[in-house]
This record gives structure tokens, C-alpha cells and sequence, in this order.
């Protein structure tokens, strides 16, 4: 595997880009109508987990017309320096909201296994929210080994080493405005 100098940018490793930003931001904005529509009247709560998940919440929220409230949770689940999930999530900082009575949303940038969402979904339900749904923007569907209910998908995606929009390559490059792929030799 090369070694990824983040100081040359983002290009050396870019084999192509997946999803671009008109992409991007058009399918975020279906979503944000879709999700406004169907919380109206309802007490929301948008739960970000972090890192990933945070290019998309700040640019979901901006498409909302409904009234929510945002908090954060953090669940590792990817050993350090490791590209391929572990299986075994933590939670590494839990929210400070209390979510009991509240509509909740967890937004996501990508579901792998399904094992964080799903250790996530199990931690917040002990908390009896009024309803706990997930908001994910990448799904690698045939990478799943846990089911997780998905009720707002942005895109289904192969089982490829994407960066950019959140998502890290040796973390950095989360602050891309498109979705690529990582070449072969990166990876
Ligand atoms: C990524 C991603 C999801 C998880 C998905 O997080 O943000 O939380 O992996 O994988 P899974 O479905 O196999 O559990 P990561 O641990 O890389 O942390 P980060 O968001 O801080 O980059």
C-alpha cells in the first residue's frame, strides 16, 4: 500500500469521483423536504454521530423547514489506522440531549456492517425515544451483516474505498465537496 502524503491534496489519490457536489446537494435537498414533510409537528432531534456524519447534518439541516434541535455522539468502531470495520463499535462520547418523549434522527455518512448504527440504535432505544429513525447518506448494502432499518437513504454504493464529504482517508480530506473513490494502491 503507498503512502498517502495529504500535503500533494486530494488528486494523487483520487481514481474518480463517485458522487458529485450537484449530486450531492440535490439528493440532500429531496431528503430534507421528505424529512420535513414527514416530522411536521413533531419534537425532532437530529443526532449526528461523529466524524463522519457532520458535512451532511450542517447541509440537511439547512434544507429543514421544520423546527429541530442537533447533538452529537461519537462511536468508534475502526481501530486506529485501520481501513476495514473492527466489528465491535464504543460509544466514545454519548449525548448530552435528553432524547425520552423526542422524535430522533440519527444522520449517518455511511453504513458499512451495520454494526455501529445498530450498537447506536440499541444504546438510544433503552432511552425511549418517542421514535428512533436513521438518516444515512452512503450505503454499501452488500457489505451489511446486521440488518438496520434505513427509513431516508441518499445512495446505495459498491463496496469501494470512498473519501471526501465526511468521509477520511487517513483522516483528512472529510472536507471535500464530492464523494470519490480512493485508487487501488492507496487503498
Ligand atoms: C464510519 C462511519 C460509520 C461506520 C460505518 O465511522 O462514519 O459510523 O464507520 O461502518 P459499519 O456500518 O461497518 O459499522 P468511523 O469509525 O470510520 O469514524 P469516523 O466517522 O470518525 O470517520
Amino acid at each position: 500500500m503507498a503512502k498517502i502524503n495529504p500535503a500533494l491534496g486530494f488528486e494523487p489519490f483520487l481514481d474518480h469521483v463517485l458522487i458529485n457536489e450537484q449530486q450531492l446537494q440535490a439528493r440532500i435537498a429531496d431528503l430534507g423536504a421528505q424529512i420535513s414533510r414527514d416530522y411536521a409537528g413533531k419534537d425532532l432531534v437530529l443526532l449526528c454521530i461523529l466524524r463522519g456524519g457532520v458535512m451532511f447534518l450542517t447541509d440537511l439541516m439547512r434544507k429543514l423547514t421544520v423546527p429541530h434541535t442537533i447533538d452529537f455522539m461519537a462511536v468508534s468502531s475502526y481501530g486506529v489506522g485501520a481501513r476495514v470495520s473492527s466489528g465491535s463499535p464504543r460509544i466514545v462520547l454519548d449525548v448530552n440531549t435528553d432524547i425520552a418523549g423526542r422524535h430522533v434522527l440519527l444522520v449517518e455518512d455511511i453504513i458499512d456492517s451495520g454494526h455501529t448504527l445498530d450498537h447506536v440504535v440499541r444504546f438510544l432505544e433503552t432511552r425511549q425515544p418517542a421514535s428512533l429513525k436513521v438518516c444515512v447518506l452512503l450505503d454499501k448494502e452488500e457489505r451489511r451483516t446486521v440488518h438496520i432499518p434505513t427509513a431516508y437513504t441518499g445512495f446505495k454504493i459498491p463496496d469501494e474505498f470512498v473519501f471526501g464529504y465526511g468521509l477520511d482517508v487517513d483522516e483528512v480530506f472529510r472536507n471535500l465537496p464530492f464523494v470519490g473513490v480512493v485508487k487501488k494502491e492507496y487503498q
